[in-house]
């Protein structure tokens, strides 16, 4: 590997090393009990005397009844694989280094139902991937920008995944190891001496029913031309904020990814992204990668348009 490669997968690495609290776990998990019966839950990102999550499966694993928990854990010094079912538990040692990509943790994955995780987010797109190859129900941990890729956005537009509950913006706090580096992130000391981050644009994203899904966005605003001006170079209309989004408009609208905190497929369609593929993109528009409103470029935006059916019910 040259040097700046090697550099770059360190910092990767590195980048990737932030824990989750339980509190964080605790109030998203608690809603998904009735999922939990019965199944194998998967933990694979996920170091057994550390991680929230084991301890948070452990602690509930009767209150869950859980018929097993398996745990594998990344490492290139101490990989292994830590099972529970209600008789037993047991270590061992895994043949490779935990990589949720190799033969014997995709083993693993296939005989678990549910997989449950902060996944490294340098990898998250392989990861969810994964998930989806396998059919697996799942509840893990992003950053939200991860969801415009083209590998994921169009499993929303099929409404395969969705947004947890508890968290719909302001910053997560995780714990890092002492040596991360301070720079560019807010980080701190918590009570215990132990360092943390704080990180924007994290979201919880499942394909389990949460119960907080399938309610419409209230909607208060008129369409009005002037307030909602048409794209340089989309066929749609801006609308900047999703509380914003006009009750009586049903053309294409742009409006932030934070509109998938309020989704509700049952009121709008989502029918994209700004991209360059878009079918919504004007012919010979310059400029493709994102939209343009009077030559300005915006951050992404989804395409959306609101459901007929739902009218009377929203309206
Ligand atoms: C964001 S951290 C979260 C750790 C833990 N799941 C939690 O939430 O506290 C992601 C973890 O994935 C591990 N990891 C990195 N690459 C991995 C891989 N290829 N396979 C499995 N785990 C990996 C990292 O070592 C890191 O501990």
């Amino acid at each position: 590997m040259r040097t700046n490669d090697a550099l770059q997968t360190a910092a990767r690495a590195k980048h990737d090393e932030f824990y989750t609290q339980i509190s964080d776990i605790e109030r998203e998990l608690h809603q998904y009990r009735s999922y939990f019966s019965g199944k194998k839950i998967l933990c694979p990102c996920d170091e057994l005397y550390t991680s929230s999550f084991v301890k948070h499966f452990a602690e509930n694993f009767d209150a869950y009844n859980l018929a097993k928990l398996t745990v594998t854990c990344y490492s290139s010094v101490t990989p292994s694989c830590s099972v529970k079912t209600p008789e037993d538990f047991a270590v061992r040692r895994l043949h490779g280094n935990g990589d949720f990509r190799s033969p014997e943790c995709i083993d693993l994955l296939k005989d678990s139902d549910i997989i449950v995780t902060n996944p490294p987010f340098s990898l998250f797109r392989e990861f969810i991937t994964l998930l989806m190859q396998y059919g697996k129900q799942f509840i893990i941990m992003c950053s939200i920008n991860a969801l415009t890729c083209r590998d994921i956005f169009p499993l929303f537009m099929q409404n395969r995944i969705w947004l947890g509950h508890s968290i719909h913006g302001g910053d997560v706090k995780f714990t890092v190891p002492d040596d991360y580096p301070l720079s560019a992130l807010v980080c701190g000391l918590d009570e215990d001496g132990r360092k943390f981050i704080r990180v924007k644009g994290i979201r919880w994203l499942t394909n389990l029913d949460h119960g907080c899904r399938n309610r419409d966005i209230i909607l208060s605003r008129s369409y009005d031309p002037e307030l909602y001006p048409r794209y340089d170079n989309y066929h749609a209309i801006e609308v900047s904020r999703t509380k914003d989004i006009p009750r009586d408009y049903y053309g294409v609208m742009g409006v932030p990814i934070t509109f998938l905190d309020k989704h509700n497929p049952e009121q709008f369609e989502i029918l994209g992204i700004t991209e360059k593929n878009s079918p919504f993109r004007k012919k010979n528009a310059p400029k493709t990668d994102r939209a343009y409103l009077n030559g300005k470029r915006l951050y992404a935006r989804i395409l959306i348009r609101r459901r007929r059916k739902s009218r009377k019910k929203a309206e």
